[in-house]
Protein backbone atom coordinates (compact mmCIF):
# COMPACT_ATOMS: atom_id res chain seq x y z
CA UNK A 1 0.00 0.00 0.00
CA UNK A 2 1.38 3.63 -1.02
CA UNK A 3 1.30 5.92 2.18
CA UNK A 4 0.46 9.87 -0.25
CA UNK A 5 3.01 12.21 -0.18
CA UNK A 6 2.60 15.61 -1.04
CA UNK A 7 5.46 17.95 -1.33
CA UNK A 8 5.73 21.39 -1.91
CA UNK A 9 8.74 23.27 -2.98
CA UNK A 10 9.73 26.51 -3.73
CA UNK A 11 11.24 29.56 -2.58
CA UNK A 12 11.75 31.48 0.96
CA UNK A 13 8.53 33.30 1.31
CA UNK A 14 6.54 31.67 -1.21
CA UNK A 15 3.74 30.45 1.48
CA UNK A 16 4.91 26.87 1.48
CA UNK A 17 4.91 27.18 5.67
CA UNK A 18 1.55 28.32 6.00
CA UNK A 19 -0.28 26.39 3.55
CA UNK A 20 1.59 23.11 4.05
CA UNK A 21 0.75 23.63 7.70
CA UNK A 22 -2.99 24.16 6.38
CA UNK A 23 -3.10 21.04 3.99
CA UNK A 24 -1.76 18.83 6.81
CA UNK A 25 -4.35 19.50 9.39
CA UNK A 26 -7.38 20.13 6.96
CA UNK A 27 -6.38 16.30 5.36
CA UNK A 28 -4.90 14.93 8.95
CA UNK A 29 -1.49 14.03 7.58
CA UNK A 30 2.00 14.16 9.46
CA UNK A 31 3.78 17.65 8.35
CA UNK A 32 7.42 17.99 7.78
CA UNK A 33 9.52 21.37 7.57
CA UNK A 34 12.20 20.81 6.06
CA UNK A 35 13.90 24.09 6.42
CA UNK A 36 13.53 23.73 10.38
CA UNK A 37 15.92 20.94 10.17
CA UNK A 38 18.37 23.07 8.33
CA UNK A 39 17.43 25.83 10.66
CA UNK A 40 18.18 23.91 13.53
CA UNK A 41 21.59 22.25 12.38
CA UNK A 42 22.49 26.22 11.66
CA UNK A 43 22.26 27.24 15.02
CA UNK A 44 23.85 23.97 16.00
CA UNK A 45 26.81 25.67 13.76
CA UNK A 46 26.85 28.76 15.53
CA UNK A 47 26.84 27.32 18.67
CA UNK A 48 29.89 25.67 17.68
CA UNK A 49 31.77 27.43 16.50
CA UNK A 50 32.17 25.66 13.11
CA UNK A 51 33.90 26.56 9.90
CA UNK A 52 31.20 27.08 7.64
CA UNK A 53 32.88 26.68 4.50
CA UNK A 54 34.57 22.93 6.27
CA UNK A 55 32.05 20.29 4.93
CA UNK A 56 33.93 17.60 6.72
CA UNK A 57 33.09 19.40 9.58
CA UNK A 58 29.68 20.12 9.42
CA UNK A 59 29.09 16.54 8.42
CA UNK A 60 30.58 15.69 11.39
CA UNK A 61 28.08 17.80 13.50
CA UNK A 62 24.98 16.76 11.72
CA UNK A 63 26.30 13.18 12.90
CA UNK A 64 26.63 14.27 16.51
CA UNK A 65 23.65 16.65 17.21
CA UNK A 66 20.00 15.17 17.73
CA UNK A 67 17.37 16.67 16.08
CA UNK A 68 13.78 16.31 17.08
CA UNK A 69 10.26 17.66 16.44
CA UNK A 70 8.02 18.18 19.41
CA UNK A 71 4.26 18.92 19.72
CA UNK A 72 3.43 21.60 22.02
CA UNK A 73 0.32 22.78 23.94
CA UNK A 74 -1.15 25.27 21.34
CA UNK A 75 -0.62 22.60 18.45
CA UNK A 76 2.23 23.87 16.44
CA UNK A 77 5.29 21.88 16.08
CA UNK A 78 8.44 23.06 18.23
CA UNK A 79 11.95 21.87 17.15
CA UNK A 80 14.51 20.22 19.88
CA UNK A 81 18.06 20.56 19.30
CA UNK A 82 20.14 17.87 21.53
CA UNK A 83 16.80 18.05 23.93
CA UNK A 84 16.43 21.93 24.08
CA UNK A 85 13.83 23.89 23.01
CA UNK A 86 15.57 26.25 19.97
CA UNK A 87 11.99 27.17 17.84
CA UNK A 88 12.46 30.72 19.18
CA UNK A 89 15.73 30.83 17.51
CA UNK A 90 14.84 29.75 13.98
CA UNK A 91 13.50 32.23 12.09
CA UNK A 92 16.21 34.88 12.35
CA UNK A 93 17.36 36.04 9.51
CA UNK A 94 21.03 34.95 10.62
CA UNK A 95 19.87 31.76 11.23
CA UNK A 96 18.61 31.61 7.72
CA UNK A 97 21.80 32.50 6.16
CA UNK A 98 24.13 30.34 7.90
CA UNK A 99 21.23 27.50 7.18
CA UNK A 100 21.66 28.13 3.30
CA UNK A 101 25.16 28.42 3.62
CA UNK A 102 25.60 24.86 5.14
CA UNK A 103 22.52 23.23 3.28
CA UNK A 104 24.86 23.57 0.53
CA UNK A 105 27.17 20.67 0.80
CA UNK A 106 26.02 17.29 0.26
CA UNK A 107 27.59 15.56 2.91
CA UNK A 108 25.46 17.61 5.03
CA UNK A 109 22.04 16.80 3.18
CA UNK A 110 23.40 13.48 3.22
CA UNK A 111 23.22 13.39 6.80
CA UNK A 112 19.57 14.69 6.99
CA UNK A 113 17.64 12.45 4.29
CA UNK A 114 17.40 9.49 6.54
CA UNK A 115 15.92 11.66 8.93
CA UNK A 116 13.53 13.85 6.56
CA UNK A 117 12.39 9.95 5.31
CA UNK A 118 11.16 9.02 8.69
CA UNK A 119 8.53 11.64 8.54
CA UNK A 120 6.54 9.11 5.92
CA UNK A 121 4.09 7.17 8.52
CA UNK A 122 0.46 6.76 7.30
CA UNK A 123 -1.80 8.21 6.68
CA UNK A 124 -0.03 10.16 4.66
CA UNK A 125 2.74 13.38 4.24
CA UNK A 126 2.89 17.37 3.76
CA UNK A 127 6.63 17.24 3.06
CA UNK A 128 7.91 21.28 2.95
CA UNK A 129 11.17 22.06 1.15
CA UNK A 130 13.62 22.97 -1.79
CA UNK A 131 13.89 19.27 -2.46
CA UNK A 132 10.96 17.36 -1.39
CA UNK A 133 9.97 16.48 -4.99
CA UNK A 134 13.17 16.29 -6.80
CA UNK A 135 15.30 14.22 -3.88
CA UNK A 136 14.18 13.44 -0.38
CA UNK A 137 10.65 12.25 -2.11
CA UNK A 138 11.44 11.46 -5.37
CA UNK A 139 7.96 8.95 -5.88
CA UNK A 140 5.67 11.02 -4.01
CA UNK A 141 1.98 10.54 -4.96
CA UNK A 142 1.53 14.62 -5.38
CA UNK A 143 4.37 17.80 -6.02
CA UNK A 144 3.62 21.01 -6.59
CA UNK A 145 6.17 23.84 -7.00
CA UNK A 146 4.93 26.64 -5.33
CA UNK A 147 6.27 30.47 -5.98
CA UNK A 148 5.77 34.11 -6.15
CA UNK A 149 8.14 37.30 -7.32
CA UNK A 150 11.03 38.30 -4.90
CA UNK A 151 9.30 41.87 -3.99
CA UNK A 152 5.85 40.29 -2.49
CA UNK A 153 8.01 37.32 -0.76
CA UNK A 154 9.88 40.20 0.91
CA UNK A 155 6.82 41.87 1.63
CA UNK A 156 5.57 38.74 3.24
CA UNK A 157 8.81 37.63 5.33
CA UNK A 158 9.42 41.58 6.35
CA UNK A 159 5.38 41.31 7.87
CA UNK A 160 6.38 37.72 9.06
CA UNK A 161 9.05 39.38 11.36
CA UNK A 162 7.66 42.01 12.50
CA UNK A 163 4.73 40.49 13.57
CA UNK A 164 6.99 38.23 15.75
CA UNK A 165 8.41 41.37 17.18
CA UNK A 166 11.87 41.00 14.68
CA UNK A 167 13.17 44.38 13.52
CA UNK A 168 14.02 44.11 10.22
CA UNK A 169 14.51 46.85 7.01
CA UNK A 170 12.32 45.88 4.09
CA UNK A 171 15.13 46.10 1.35
CA UNK A 172 17.47 44.30 3.51
CA UNK A 173 15.14 41.53 3.24
CA UNK A 174 13.96 41.14 -0.66
CA UNK A 175 18.02 41.35 -1.21
CA UNK A 176 18.95 38.93 1.34
CA UNK A 177 15.46 36.74 -0.12
CA UNK A 178 17.32 37.10 -3.96
CA UNK A 179 20.91 35.88 -2.41
CA UNK A 180 19.47 33.10 -0.98
CA UNK A 181 17.14 31.91 -3.96
CA UNK A 182 20.64 32.21 -5.84
CA UNK A 183 22.31 30.52 -3.09
CA UNK A 184 19.68 27.59 -3.61
CA UNK A 185 19.14 27.15 -6.89
CA UNK A 186 22.34 27.19 -7.91
CA UNK A 187 24.36 25.06 -5.55
CA UNK A 188 25.44 21.40 -6.66
CA UNK A 189 23.93 19.26 -4.27
CA UNK A 190 19.97 19.38 -4.37
CA UNK A 191 19.51 22.96 -6.14
CA UNK A 192 15.60 24.29 -5.83
CA UNK A 193 14.25 22.80 -8.94
CA UNK A 194 10.85 22.50 -10.05
CA UNK A 195 10.09 19.09 -10.18
CA UNK A 196 9.57 17.25 -13.95
CA UNK A 197 6.18 15.77 -12.38
CA UNK A 198 5.22 18.93 -10.45
CA UNK A 199 2.17 21.37 -10.55
CA UNK A 200 3.54 24.78 -10.74
CA UNK A 201 1.87 27.43 -9.13
CA UNK A 202 2.47 31.22 -8.49
CA UNK A 203 1.11 32.55 -5.49
CA UNK A 204 1.88 36.26 -6.25
CA UNK A 205 -1.54 37.09 -6.57
CA UNK A 206 -2.82 34.74 -4.26
CA UNK A 207 -4.78 34.33 -0.52
CA UNK A 208 -3.33 31.40 1.62
CA UNK A 209 -6.46 30.47 1.51
CA UNK A 210 -7.32 30.46 -2.28
CA UNK A 211 -3.83 28.22 -2.82
CA UNK A 212 -5.14 26.01 0.09
CA UNK A 213 -8.18 25.34 -1.82
CA UNK A 214 -6.14 24.66 -5.12
CA UNK A 215 -3.86 22.31 -3.99
CA UNK A 216 -6.64 20.42 -2.30
CA UNK A 217 -8.63 20.57 -5.34
CA UNK A 218 -5.41 18.76 -6.94
CA UNK A 219 -5.55 15.97 -4.73
CA UNK A 220 -8.87 15.30 -4.93
CA UNK A 221 -8.57 15.12 -9.26
CA UNK A 222 -5.80 12.94 -8.95
O1 LIG B 1 12.51 27.03 4.21
P1 LIG B 1 13.47 27.79 5.08
O2 LIG B 1 13.63 29.22 4.72
O3 LIG B 1 13.17 27.60 6.53
O4 LIG B 1 14.88 27.08 4.82
C1 LIG B 1 16.09 27.65 5.28
C2 LIG B 1 17.23 27.25 4.32
O5 LIG B 1 17.45 25.84 4.39
C3 LIG B 1 16.91 27.52 2.85
O6 LIG B 1 17.34 28.80 2.42
C4 LIG B 1 17.70 26.43 2.12
O7 LIG B 1 19.00 26.86 1.81
C5 LIG B 1 17.79 25.32 3.12
N1 LIG B 1 16.89 24.21 2.79
C6 LIG B 1 17.31 23.28 1.87
N2 LIG B 1 16.53 22.20 1.57
C7 LIG B 1 15.33 22.05 2.15
C8 LIG B 1 14.84 23.02 3.06
C9 LIG B 1 15.66 24.10 3.36
O8 LIG B 1 18.39 23.41 1.32
N3 LIG B 1 14.61 20.98 1.85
Amino acid sequence: NIIPVLTIDGPSGSGKGSISKRIAEKLGWRYLDSGALYRALGVAAIRSKVDLKNEDALADLVRDIELEFKRTELGNWSVLLNGQEVQNELQTEQVGDVASKIAVFKRVRDGLLAKQQSFLKPPGLVADGRDMGSVVFPTATHKVYLTANAAERGKRRYKQLIEKGISANLTDVIQDIERRDERDKNRRASPLVVPTDAVYIDSSLCTIEEVVQQVLNLLKNK
